[in-house]
């Protein structure tokens, strides 16, 4: 049992193959300008042979090494991911027999995009209880393998990644680096995303998931930042789901963030990876220093379900 949580470490894992908007407008009837400004992106990192499980062990192999524990130290490993195809062993297994985790808690989850919010609410809470020492904590997707390729209103939206924390408790007297998860759902609105069937393609209502994301989500980031005691503009950071950069600018408004605050806008360059988004665009601020260690980041992730859950974190 420890009083609180706090993430160790953290890494992550792009492929090497990048598709820029160009490439798309190659095939399919789309252009650059038009996925820019109503999306924000770029270009998208898209797996060359790589599986879920690939990616999810390359980044946790690197939030390992960053932690100074070694594979004996970690007893839970959960992976965030809604695009694996194998139903069994799940994701997370796979991981630990990789790194030769020994016997760990192992368990997948899927709330989609918000599923690493939800995932770190969980090994916060195991390590908590006392039933984990240390957790690997885990969003991967390979959202190319259930993408229409010849759907221009999905095709231009996704790409793959994984980004991963490695999770252990504080000691006594220390401060808590985990804040307490606020975590829902609109199940009414499910079917406005949707990954069904077998053999499945994404499809969604991309107005109704927009005027969702722009109109419920804020409150309930406002709510994370009340439920850590902090005000949004104490934060140093905001890291919130990197599905649209229109829903981002949207929200950072309505929480009243001023420029000092860093927004990740890793979309530009990722597109939306789903449960990877949110530990991907944090590993890389912590990567590329423009976040310190100690300061506060309120992380927010939302997506299929409707699911949304966030919490404030301290940077390793
Ligand atoms: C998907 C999304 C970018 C579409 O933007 P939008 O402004 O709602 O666009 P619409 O669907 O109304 O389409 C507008 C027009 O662009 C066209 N269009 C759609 N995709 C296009 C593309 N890739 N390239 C060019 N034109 C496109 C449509 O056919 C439509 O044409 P029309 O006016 O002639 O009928 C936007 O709705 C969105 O971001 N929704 C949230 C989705 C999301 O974040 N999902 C993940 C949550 S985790």
């Amino acid at each position: 049992m420890t009083a609180g949580t706090r993430i160790l470490a953290m890494g992550h894992y792009q492929p090497s193959r990048v598709v820029t908007n160009d490439d798309l407008a190659a095939t399919i009837d789309t252009n650059d300008e038009w996925i820019k400004s109503r999306v924000g992106i770029a270009e998208r990192r898209i797996a060359d042979g790589e599986s879920v499980a690939d990616m999810a062990t390359f980044a946790a192999e690197k939030a390992l090494a960053a932690s100074g524990l070694t594979a004996a130290d970690i007893d839970l490993v959960t992976v965030a991911t809604c695009s694996s195809v194998d139903r069994c062993p799940n994701v997370a297994t796979r991981v630990a027999a990789r790194l030769g985790i020994n016997a760990p808690a192992a368990y997948d989850l899927n709330t989609a995009c918000s599923g690493f919010s939800y995932a770190l609410g969980t090994a916060d809470h195991a390590v908590r209880a006392g039933a984990s020492r240390n957790a690997l904590v885990i969003g991967a997707e390979k959202l190319s393998d259930v993408t229409d390729w010849t759907n221009r209103t999905t095709a231009v939206l996704f790409g793959d990644g994984a980004g991963a924390a490695i999770v252990t408790g504080v000691a006594d007297g220390e401060q808590p680096g985990i804040g307490p998860v606020l975590w829902g759902s609109a199940p009414e609105k499910g079917d406005a995303l949707r990954i069904e069937g077998w053999q499945p393609y994404i499809e969604q209502d991309g107005q109704t998931v927009f005027r969702w994301a722009t109109t419920a989500l804020a409150p309930f980031a406002l709510e994370t930042c009340e439920k850590a005691g902090i005000k949004p503009s104490e934060l140093a950071a905001f890291v919130p789901h990197q599905a649209n950069t229109r829903i981002i600018d949207g929200i950072v408004k309505r929480l009243g963030l001023g420029p000092e605050v860093v927004v990740a806008k890793d979309i530009i360059h990722s597109g939306n990876t789903s449960a990877a988004s949110v530990p991907l665009a944090l590993s890389k601020l912590i990567e590329s220093g423009e976040v310190a260690s100690g300061a506060p980041v309120l992380l927010f992730g939302f997506g299929g379900g409707l699911t949304y859950a966030g919490q404030v974190v301290r940077c390793p």
